[in-house]
């Protein structure tokens, strides 16, 4: 298969980002606390999780919680503050038997020190595994990782260390949280929100979005084929023309 086919969207993706929203909801919808719908939605995250290998994705990013998610009551970020800690301490072993290497990109100052520590265990217990890649991005805002990633840039070019002029995208792409990763081809946002919520806001300048319905707790395996392929009818041009009819013409 040529690269040209490829981009039009024959194949899966092999960087896939969801934002995984709709918890409340479905909670909500059921008559239950909001904590049961972020219960749910780590089964939904483990389910998510073997499909994407399964199904052959290379890098999943999941976004669990973001820098903005903070202005939500204490009780509700302290349950979603355990929750990672419970996944982590619980999953991490069955992950890494599975040949996933985990990542967590966010901030990582705002983080207790037993979380940070275990976050930092995650990703070194893992390194050497060549499965699915899956990102957890946790206390992650684009907007946050952005600037962390020009303070490092302009600390560099005060240090005479880099030439602002020799400040290019690949320089800036090696600032950020996600200097080792592909950039996403699909991003995928459950609940019916049609927002990016400063999610990967300079690594999907160019990634095909889906918006699909269902709230995270649902998404299942179905789901998650359904929007795949959609991806695979997309037609992605890159700024530049579509493939294969065209060129029949030939160029002169
Ligand atoms: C997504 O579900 C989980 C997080 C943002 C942490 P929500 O908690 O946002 O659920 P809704 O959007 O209120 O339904
Ligand atoms: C986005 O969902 C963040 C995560 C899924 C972690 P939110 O529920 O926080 O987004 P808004 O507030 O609806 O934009
Ligand atoms: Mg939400």
């Amino acid at each position: 298969m040529s690269s040209g086919q490829r981009d039009a969207g024959v194949s899966n993706p092999a960087h896939v980002a969801i934002i995984m929203d709709g918890n409340g909801r479905w909670a909500q919808m059921r008559g239950l606390p909001r904590q049961e719908g972020h219960r749910r939605g780590l089964d939904a995250l483990r389910r998510t999780v073997r499909n994407a290998s399964d199904l052959g994705i290379q890098v999943l990013t999941l976004y669990s919680f973001s820098t903005e998610n903070w202005r939500r009551p204490y009780a509700e970020v302290s349950f979603l503050m355990g929750l990672l800690k419970h996944f982590v301490e619980k999953d991490l072993a069955e992950l890494s038997a599975a040949n996933v290497r985990v990542r967590i990109i966010g901030s990582r100052d705002d983080l207790a020190a037993d979380l940070r520590r275990l976050v930092e265990h995650a990703e070194t217990s893992t390194r050497a595994n060549t499965g699915l890649v899956l990102v957890i991005a946790f206390n992650y805002g684009s907007r946050d990782e952005i600037m962390r990633a020009t303070r490092r840039l302009a600390a560099d070019a005060v240090a005479g260390r880099i030439d602002p002029a020799a400040i290019d995208e690949a320089a800036i792409a090696r600032q950020l949280d996600t200097h080792d990763l592909p950039d996403p081809e699909l991003v995928i946002r459950t609940s019916g929100e049609t927002r990016i919520s400063n999610f990967l806001l300079w690594q999907a300048a160019y990634a095909e979005f889906i918006f699909a319905p269902v709230m995270w707790p649902d998404f299942d395996r179905a789901a998650f084929e359904d929007a795949l392929a959609q991806y695979r009818q997309r037609d992605r041009r890159f700024g530049g023309l579509s493939a294969p009819s065209d060129r029949s013409v030939g160029v002169a």
